[in-house]
């Protein structure tokens, strides 16, 4: 196998094939780890102190900075991005039976949604370069009971939105975004999560920015933003949450069945301070994506494909294509044996249809989605954090090509 120059790191200065890992048990690089600076814990300190851990101001901070970051005219916070897209499918009015086009390469959670609102998944096969819904697959979907088009924008790519975008309005469909992977998104000047009628973003401890567990909705409908606040907590009329506040006791009224899917002060604590970094990681994880286009370009293995002319990528996840007659090693094997280099990995995704829930429930099979199934079986994901290090960029380079050996 031939080698980069780029595969000589300091724990692997010669860059030959070793018995030793790159990377020893003590030193193992986590996958998705967050950047947690002092001003965060310092003000989820401050909120512990001040006894006001539910919702409440800092919550409601965080909502008016990501407004102000996306240039949305409202954001909803809530629990997380899985409650965000269920929300958001309630708030849209979908009745039980209406149909939701989504993608099969992504997580549970955006069909999980779905389904938690009543409605029916179904889903349309993305694109073999970008990974994301193909339009041509979702327009041969639709049928007289196609209500909603949920696009992913997988990894941080955005979707082709203007293909999409003339879908939905050709034939009167919603748009819900699944940004979990897309804060920083753009797709031709225009932001991801602002192209439909609701943008869901997910702050989980592995996302570009985080709260913990938390999610947010980007609106533009006043009385939308209204209701997804009233359905997050009980149904409850509007701030409800002050019912407890020093102006003395306030009623509330439940006025529809909600949940309970409510951002705390404590999440928002951490998001505050962590959104206004969100540029400056950007830049940081494209350096390492560029660590790494180079350090892989040698080796037999497939790396991500330039993002499109008039796009922004948000670098969430860097997927690695291990074919096994090219790569010499399976993908589950490599898997195991980055691993054993001292190096975590994820798996983005395997496709939606390839677990037993879904093909019991609905009789979806893989093979109907041959990309999603394709990329599904030999996708990996290796570490992009903000905080990964030049040293910890080339590990990952070297125990790449170590495993590849
Ligand atoms: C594409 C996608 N959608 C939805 C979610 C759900 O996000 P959360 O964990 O915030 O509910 C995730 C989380 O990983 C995701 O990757």
């Amino acid at each position: 196998m031939k080698q980069s120059a780029s595969s000589l790191s300091p724990s692997n200065p010669s860059g030959k094939r070793s018995a030793r890992p790159v990377r020893s048990k003590d030193r193992f690089l986590v996958f998705g780890r967050p950047t947690i600076e002092e001003p965060e814990i310092a003000e989820v300190v401050d909120s512990l102190k001040s006894c006001w851990l539910g919702t409440g101001p800092k919550v409601a901070r965080l909502e008016k900075d990501f407004a102000a970051y996306k240039g949305s005219p409202h954001a909803v916070a809530m629990h997380s991005c899985t409650a965000a897209l269920h929300l958001s499918i309630l708030a849209a009015d979908l009745k039980p039976g209406d149909e939701v086009i989504t993608t099969p390469l992504t997580f549970c959670a955006t069909v999980n949604a779905i389904l938690h609102a009543g409605a029916t998944p179904v889903l349309a096969d993305v694109d073999r370069t970008t990974m994301n819904l193909d339009p041509n697959r979702v327009e041969e979907a639709i049928t007289p009971r196609t209500r909603a088009i949920l696009p992913v924008h997988f990894a941080g790519r955005p979707c082709d939105m203007d293909a999409l975008g003339d879908l939905a309005k050709r034939k009167d469909l919603v748009m819900i975004e699944d940004c979990a992977h897309a804060i920083e998104t753009e797709y031709k000047g225009r932001k991801a999560g602002l192209f439909g009628d609701f943008g869901c973003f997910s702050f989980y401890a592995t996302k570009n920015i985080t709260t913990g567990e938390g999610g947010m909705v980007l609106v533009r409908d006043e009385r939308k933003a209204a209701r997804l606040k009233t359905l997050a907590l009980h149904g409850m009329t509007k701030d409800a949450w002050k019912r407890f506040s020093d102006d003395g006791y306030k009623h509330y009224q439940v006025v529809e069945l909600g949940f309970k899917y409510n951002m705390m002060d404590l999440q928002a604590a951490i998001g505050i301070h962590q959104l206004p970094r969100v540029e400056s990681w950007l830049v940081r994880r494209n350096e390492i994506w560029r660590t790494y286009d180079r350090g892989f370009a040698s080796l037999p293995i497939e790396i991500p494909a330039p993002e499109e002319k008039g796009t922004r990528h948000a670098r969430h996840l860097y997927t690695l294509l291990v074919d096994e007659k090219r790569s010499g090693i399976s993908r589950d094997a490599f898997l195991s044996a980055m691993t054993a280099q001292g190096i975590g990995v994820g798996v983005h995704y395997l496709s939606v249809p390839e677990h037993p829930y879904y093909r019991e429930a609905f009789g979806w099979k893989p093979e109907a989605f041959p990309n999603a199934m394709e990329i599904g079986r030999r996708t990996v994901s290796v570490p992009l954090s903000a905080g990964i290090t030049d040293e910890d960029a080339a590990d990952v380079i070297a125990a790449v090509g170590s495993v590849l050996g």
